[in-house]
């Protein structure tokens, strides 16, 4: 029987996500803290959070935990504590992490959040301790440091050098400005800082053709004897192709899709585990099924299997320390065995075949009778190796089913209501032998039918063979499905719902972003927006997660990438991909289309793609504040404005192949022209001058000088080149589309006297088409951004509005549960566009999420991570609400709107230890009232259509009267 435990429950995300900070949590922190301080807590229960990352006893601790706080809240001490002021510090992370284990990082960053019920607060000093023991005693301390800061992220450690595979625990004291203080503690594990590999790359001998698309995963197994108790125990583990890893019959650790999708022959990352509760003194077993995945399995739409080589490998290093202090190592190496058994064959695109009769029980555990062959070592030594801190591949939502329908063509076909990615957990109960097969599909057809072209060459078909051994649960392990709907055949008996389930695999990034407002079909494009970044971003960004492409579209990543972060936390997501992205660059500077690169190499250098090598560092410093995107990627970004430099002549890049406004709006019969096309070269030249300004803000952060000179001189080229070719005397753009008139003038590419007429032209281009969006993938990010800032933010919000084709919400309406490739997935006839390229599940035009939060709500940055924060919403007639929130690296921001007849309510929180520029929309300070702060002393500045208030954290309401009463 195939059970995998779901360690995702609720009670470990609790307890595990400290971003998940509640009000209970708040309390938790002053009782806590207080309690500290009057020294009444065992030892045991300060360093909690060091115990819970034992399963096992999360729930004992839990409980334990709980019971004091209820009990010591109801006597005296929590009234009393509640009653002071003073501060809280939570969510420690050492490079970006939650007490990460495996870090191979010499220099790690530590960050932490501020809470406080005091307003205008900031962070004055710091103190951080580092030890190797819990205890922190003084022999174990290897950095102490205290500083006179406000810096409250990115703290670089500069302590002793840190020696690989050992915990080191950090206490940080911080004070503010109000004379508070408060201390938390959390530790990391480092991984093979040296790359101290002793084990072994090993092999199976294939059964018969590796050739032959049916592959089956080979299982490795190796006995070994504890003499002592354990200490600690962790392993370090990787593999070419997927890994599942057991330790005495139990899978390792909660993450899926191991060891992710890198450059595989640049980089390919190991993971740490620490599994000293999953072993003890005496027989234990390691084992580990391999499956094909990105290595060796197909990927791209032609079929091509192998790109990374033929031969699937393992290297495990379990590093045990016994109770006496002494070491002992279990490595991968010619001791180790393998077999075959039930996983047929596995396939990223295709699914799994699993044959329940050839488990083989007790496989990865002590005393297995079995007699299996010795593995193959194989040559390849392990320079590539790397820790990973990218958010793993985990389970995350589970989906019941909504509805079993019979299909006109009579498919028995249940649909769970939301197009995901995952897969489904199946139950049943038969015969030895019985096949069941459970395909997947995103849409069904005008009629009702289960329609799987769009899939095009992807079977997304697992198949189950049932052992007949009571009910069998069943879910694949190499492979995963994009989906709202499943045919089910040969289940059986009784095909009831509740033995269906989906799971959403994703990369575990937390969520971070609200949005709502009171327009529903809005609230549901939000929705879709959020879906469609859970299901695309299953360990490298996707374009779509179910057809036979999958890759890591560089174009669909930087049109999203801000709309992304402030949905979810992908700071390390996407750097580790940006790092895969300069790995796999070419030599002349030319970025691949997909990133990894599983694509010829030439295929490469278009534009609005490859930029996604400037646009996304700098995306992500500006939101996370974090430099080491530009030191990291510096080279990469300057060799790509290099290769357009070379491919250029006067400064003008019209060469080459290039995508383009991919998927803008075009029509069947074009005779009168009215498809928006946009002149590729045009596009071109305005993401090079992008580009260009983005090495000028790089430069200048790494403090560059000669650099910035050399870019700006540049940057006035490019732009000059543009205008002479592509602008007429008047300002009239070549290709009169949205887009020509968004990228010239997001891009800054005109002369002052012409934008005003630009973006006449744009509106009127808008107004031709009666306010509906014409972009493709290049223009659609930046439309909105563009007329709200000249002044049309009333179109823009007519464009977001739109309900009938093409707009965002036409899919809404249509029923879409994720953003669609194109405008028109489904035709207003129900009929679907060409099925060669149709997905239901594509990030790219999800892009208007940024405008949402920055426009909408207002949300802006004015300093790298939040630091400092603009807050000015821009309201509409359309709506008479909206509010959003993010968590930026100090903390939750929030703005919210409310409009009435009496006026409009604005409320916004400033997370502590930064500050923001509200602007509220009247000139009139009469008309402000706020409860929260005495505004005849707030130093207002009233500008020409806002009254601008400089704030420091805290939250803040106001009400703005009605003008017209
Ligand atoms: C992908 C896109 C990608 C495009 C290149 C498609 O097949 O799905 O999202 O950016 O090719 O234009």
């Amino acid at each position: 029987m195939n059970r995998q435990t779901d360690y995702h429950s609720g009670l470990d995300d609790n307890i595990l996500n400290p971003l998940k900070i509640t009000i209970l949590d708040f309390n938790r922190f002053f009782i806590r803290d207080f309690l500290q301080r009057i020294n009444i807590i065992p030892y045991y229960f300060k360093y909690y959070h060091f115990l819970f990352h034992f399963k096992l006893i999360n729930l004992l601790f839990y409980l334990i935990y709980h019971m004091k706080k209820i009990i010591l809240a109801t006597i005296l001490i929590y009234p009393l504590v509640l009653l002071a002021q003073s501060i809280g510090v939570y969510d420690l992370r050492t490079e970006q992490l939650s007490n990460p284990i495996g870090l191979d990082i010499q220099k790690p960053r530590f960050s932490w959040k501020l809470m406080s019920d005091q307003k205008s607060t900031v962070q004055t000093a710091f103190e951080i301790i580092v030890a190797t023991t819990p205890d922190f005693n003084k022999k174990s301390i290897v950095w102490n440091t205290k500083i006179s800061t406000d810096q409250s992220v990115y703290n670089v450690y500069s302590g002793n050098r840190l020696l690989s595979n050992t915990s080191y625990f950090w206490k940080l004291t911080v004070w503010d400005n109000h004379g508070n203080t408060a201390t938390e503690s959390a530790f990391w594990h480092t991984g093979l800082l040296n790359n101290e590999w002793t084990a072994k790359w090993i092999t199976a001998t294939a059964p018969g053709d590796t050739s032959h698309e049916a592959f089956p995963s080979p299982m490795f197994r190796k006995e070994f004897n504890i003499s002592k108790d354990i200490k600690s125990a962790t392993l370090f583990i990787s593999s070419k192709g997927l890994y599942e890893a057991h330790i005495n019959g139990k899978k390792v650790g909660d993450d899926y899709l191991t060891p992710g999708w890198t450059s595989y022959k640049n980089r390919t990352q190991y993971q740490a585990y620490d599994i000293t509760q999953m072993i003890k003194k005496g027989p234990n077993a390691i084992g580990a099924i391999l499956g094909k995945g990105w290595f060796k399995g197909e990927v791209g739409w032609v079929k091509n299997a192998g790109i990374y080589g033929t031969d699937l490998g393992l290297i495990a290093q379990l590093e045990i320390t016994l109770s006496n202090g002494s070491k002992q190592t279990v490595n991968s190496d010619g001791s180790w065995t393998y077999s075959y058994g039930p996983i047929l064959n596995s396939e990223i695109y295709h699914g799994e075949y699993f044959d329940a009769r050839k488990i083989k029980e007790g496989w990865s555990a002590s005393g297995f009778s079995e007699i299996w062959p010795s593995v193959k070592l194989l040559s390849d030594n392990t320079s590539n190796l790397i820790g990973s801190y990218s958010n793993p591949v985990r389970k995350h939502e589970r989906i019941k089913p909504i509805e079993l329908i019979i299909t006109p063509e009579h498919d028995t076909v249940i649909d769970f209501g939301q197009n995901m990615v995952g897969w489904v957990s199946v139950k049943a109960s038969g015969k030895a032998g019985t096949v069941i097969t459970i395909s997947h599909a995103e849409v069904l057809d005008k009629f009702g039918n289960f329609y799987i072209e769009n899939l095009r060459r992807a079977k997304e078909t697992n198949t189950y063979i049932l052992r007949g051994v009571g009910e069998e649960i069943f879910e694949p392990h190499f492979t995963f499905q994009g989906f709202r709907y499943i045919k089910v055949q040969g289940y059986p008996g009784n095909l009831a719902l509740d033995k269906f389930e989906g799971v959403a695999l994703y990369s575990d990034m937390k969520k971070e972003g609200v949005f709502k407002c009171s327009n529903p079909l809005v609230n549901q494009l939000q929705h879709n927006i959020q879906w469609g970044q859970r299901g695309n971003f299953v360990d490298v960004p996707t374009d779509c997660p179910q057809r036979d492409e999958r890759l890591g579209w560089t174009g669909d990543a930087q049109a999203f990438s801000r709309t992304a972060a402030y949905n979810f936390d992908v700071q390390n997501f996407f750097a580790k991909w940006l790092l895969d992205l300069a790995a796999d660059q070419n030599q002349d500077g030319g970025v691949p289309h997909v990133i990894p690169n599983a694509l010829n190499p030439r295929s490469a250098a278009s534009t609005g793609w490859a930029d996604a090598s400037t646009i996304i560092p700098w995306n992500m410093y500006w939101i996370y504040g974090d430099t080491s995107f530009l030191t990291r990627q510096y080279p990469s970004m300057k060799k790509w404005v290099k290769y357009m430099e070379d491919s250029s002549k006067n400064y003008l890049w019209n060469k080459g192949f290039h995508f383009g406004d991919w998927l803008f709006y075009s029509v069947a019969d074009d005779r009168d022209g009215r498809s928006a096309v946009t002149d590729k070269y045009l596009i071109a030249q305005c993401f090079f001058a992008n580009s260009v300004q983005i090495m000028i803000n790089a430069a200048t952060v790494l403090n560059n000088a000669s650099d910035v000179h050399y870019y700006q001189d540049l940057l006035e080229k490019v732009k000059a080149a543009f205008r002479k070719e592509y602008v007429t005397g008047s300002g009239r753009m070549i290709s009169s589309t949205q887009t020509a008139y968004v990228l010239a003038l997001e891009f800054d590419m005109l002369l002052p006297e012409h934008r005003e007429y630009a973006a006449h032209l744009l509106v009127k281009n808008i107004t031709d088409y009666n306010y509906h969006i014409t972009t493709g993938f290049l223009g659609t990010p930046y439309i909105c951004h563009v007329l709200s800032k000249q002044g049309y933010a009333d179109v823009a919000y007519k464009l977001l509005l739109q309900e009938t084709y093409p707009s965002w919400l036409y899919p809404v309406k249509m029923g879409a549960t994720t953003i669609w490739e194109r405008w028109d997935g489904i035709k207003p006839d129900s009929t679907f566009q060409s099925a060669s390229m149709n997905s239901f599940n594509h990030y790219a035009y999800g892009a208007i999420g940024d405008w949402m939060y920055r426009v909408v709500c207002g949300i802006e940055i004015s300093a790298p991570g939040y630091k400092k924060s603009i807050i000015a919403p821009v309201l509409s007639n359309s709506l008479s609400f909206a509010s959003s929130s993010t968590i930026t690296p100090y903390g939750e921001i929030k703005s919210e709107w409310k409009t009435d007849k009496n006026g409009v309510d604005i409320s916004v929180e400033i997370p502590v230890n930064t500050s923001s520029l509200i602007k509220l929309p009247t000139i009139n300070m009469s008309k402000i009232k706020s409860n929260d702060i005495n505004l005849s002393n707030a130093n207002a500045i009233i500008t020409d259509k806002t009254i601008n208030l400089n704030l420091g954290s805290g939250k803040y309401t106001f009400h703005i009267e009605s003008e017209i009463k």
